[in-house]
């Protein structure tokens, strides 16, 4: 019976510890350092209301599924869906999801360590007062200057590998219990300096308004000027796919993670409250993190759409500012590197908790075989802004890097969301989800399951055909 499984790994110890660990997964570079650049890349304002739709119409209706799933399985997400399918006697085929999660958290990890590496380059740059009245063109050019570097780029991956590999042999719920308590609202406060301080800016009304402000042009359009000067604009879906892929990504959803930190939950707690407040954090923190830069892009007259090194690029100006400036900046970066730390935790703890239960390995040599894999991955991450970044190594007009990112974060999590939206929605019983879930049968339920069923799936699906060209 499901009520008495419980999970070889350990249970957090209370639902104030599941919630931290959850928004320690949630909370993390998806938020400060690719939103921020993707709604950068895409226009702004109207890009930001796909997104936000996207996180309260499939995010967090699938989130409260993924959890479910866990916690009703109590295992990894490979044996959690061995062991529903045969509860729901579902199709085998459905095991496949945890599958897909183990090798789309492998290349996620692989090129997460690397950005939370520029991160880590970035506290020792912060604390050495590099960044102190520097201008805009300085920042840029540092920045360049790091990336240019393939080896010290490398040296920086390998470090947060191995932190990632060390709390993940311990256990997910040694280290990692402090480090959410405190770290989490540190850095949430330190983020209100930030948009304290970009508020203090005279473009701060700029920023606001390509954050808010919609356009649905730029996130229907593409615009090129041709040879002969005229403009000519297409459709595309592109933005409206990133926007989704975006809301998996940044909720941590479609690839086990959400469903294994589940696993680890104890019962009788309330999903559907937790997912609430994941999600509110995860949501703010983001929108945070935007009001914070956008500000300064335009104060300094930088290009909104600068790409991956957009808060590289941008929050030094502010920290070289400020009084205070080399304090707070190194603060921040530290409290980047740990919010990049709790989410890299969670991304290959999946993996670790199957070759615990099928290969009878322990947890030390398991976090090990996973990490140095992403780890050889990740140097492909690495060559892609340096030696690879030419041209000639590129596919589709993208880099390796380019190439990892948008097949996981846009393909696989929705993918992934999909299959678990699905399977709980029509395989599960509605007596199974009702009874973990721990709800009546009344408009909340209802709210949900409808959600689930119907509402959910098409959007996916509409993105995707919309993106592929078919609709
Ligand atoms: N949600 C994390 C972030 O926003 C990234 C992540 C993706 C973590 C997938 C786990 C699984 O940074």
């Amino acid at each position: 019976m499901p009520e008495q499984r419980s999970s070889i790994h350990g249970q957090w110890s209370s639902r104030f510890i599941f919630m931290l660990a959850a928004i320690g997964s949630a909370v993390g570079l998806g938020n400060i350092w690719k939103f921020p650049y993707i709604a950068g890349e895409n226009g702004g304002g109207a890009f930001v209301l796909v997104y936000l739709c996207c996180i309260a119409l499939i995010g967090a209706p699938i989130m409260m599924a993924e959890i479910l799933l866990g916690r009703r399985g109590r295992r990894s997400p490979i044996n959690t869906m061995r062991v529903l399918v045969r509860e729901e006697r579902a199709h085998r085929a459905w095991s496949l999801l945890g599958w897909g999660g183990v090798i789309t958290g492998f290349l996620i990890l692989s090129y997460y360590s690397v950005i939370a590496g520029w991160a880590l380059a970035y506290v020792f740059r912060a604390a050495a007062g590099t960044f102190m009245g520097v201008d805009a063109e300085t920042v840029v050019a540092q920045f360049e200057g790091l990336l240019s570097s393939p080896g010290s780029v490398l040296a920086w991956h390998t470090i947060f590998m191995v932190m990632t590999m060390v709390v993940v042999a311990r256990g997910v719920r040694g280290g990692l219990e402090m480090a959410v308590t405190f770290l989490m609202p540190a850095l949430f406060v330190l983020l209100l300096i930030l948009v304290g301080y970009a508020m203090s800016l005279g473009a701060f009304e700029q920023g606001f308004n390509f954050l808010f402000n919609l356009n649905f042009g730029k996130v229907f359009q593409v615009c090129e000027t041709g040879a002969s000067g005229v403009e000519q604009c297409r459709f595309t879906g592109e933005p409206m796919l990133i926007a989704l892929g975006h809301a998996f990504f940044t909720l941590s959803l479609g690839m086990g993670a959400i469903m294994v930190y589940g696993s680890y939950m104890p019962g009788k707690t309330s999903i559907a409250s937790a997912t609430l407040v994941i999600v509110a954090a995860d949501t703010i923190v983001a929108l945070l993190a935007g009001l914070a830069i956008f500000p300064i892009v335009f104060a300094n007259g930088l290009e909104p759409a600068a790409g991956p090194g957009l808060i590289f690029q941008t929050l030094p100006i502010a920290f070289g500012a400020m009084s205070g400036g080399q304090f707070f900046g190194t603060l921040f970066f530290v409290l980047l590197v740990f919010a990049a730390w709790s989410s890299a935790i969670s991304i290959i703890e999946p993996t670790v908790a199957w070759l615990v239960e099928n290969h009878g390995m322990r947890r030390v040599p398991a976090a090990a075989l996973v990490g140095i894999l992403a780890w050889f991955l990740g140097i492909g991450t690495v060559l892609s802004f340096n030696l690879l970044s030419g041209e000639e190594f590129q596919l589709f007009g993208k880099t390796l890097f380019d190439l990892i990112d948008y097949l996981t974060a846009n393909i696989l999590l929705p993918l992934g969301g999909l299959c678990i939206a699905l399977f709980t929605g029509w395989v599960m019983s509605r007596a199974s989800s009702l009874d973990e879930l721990g709800m009546r049968d009344g408009i909340g339920y209802r709210t949900w399951r409808f959600l689930l069923r119907y509402i959910s799936p098409l959007l996916v699906l509409i993105v995707f055909f919309n993106a592929i060209g078919l609709l």
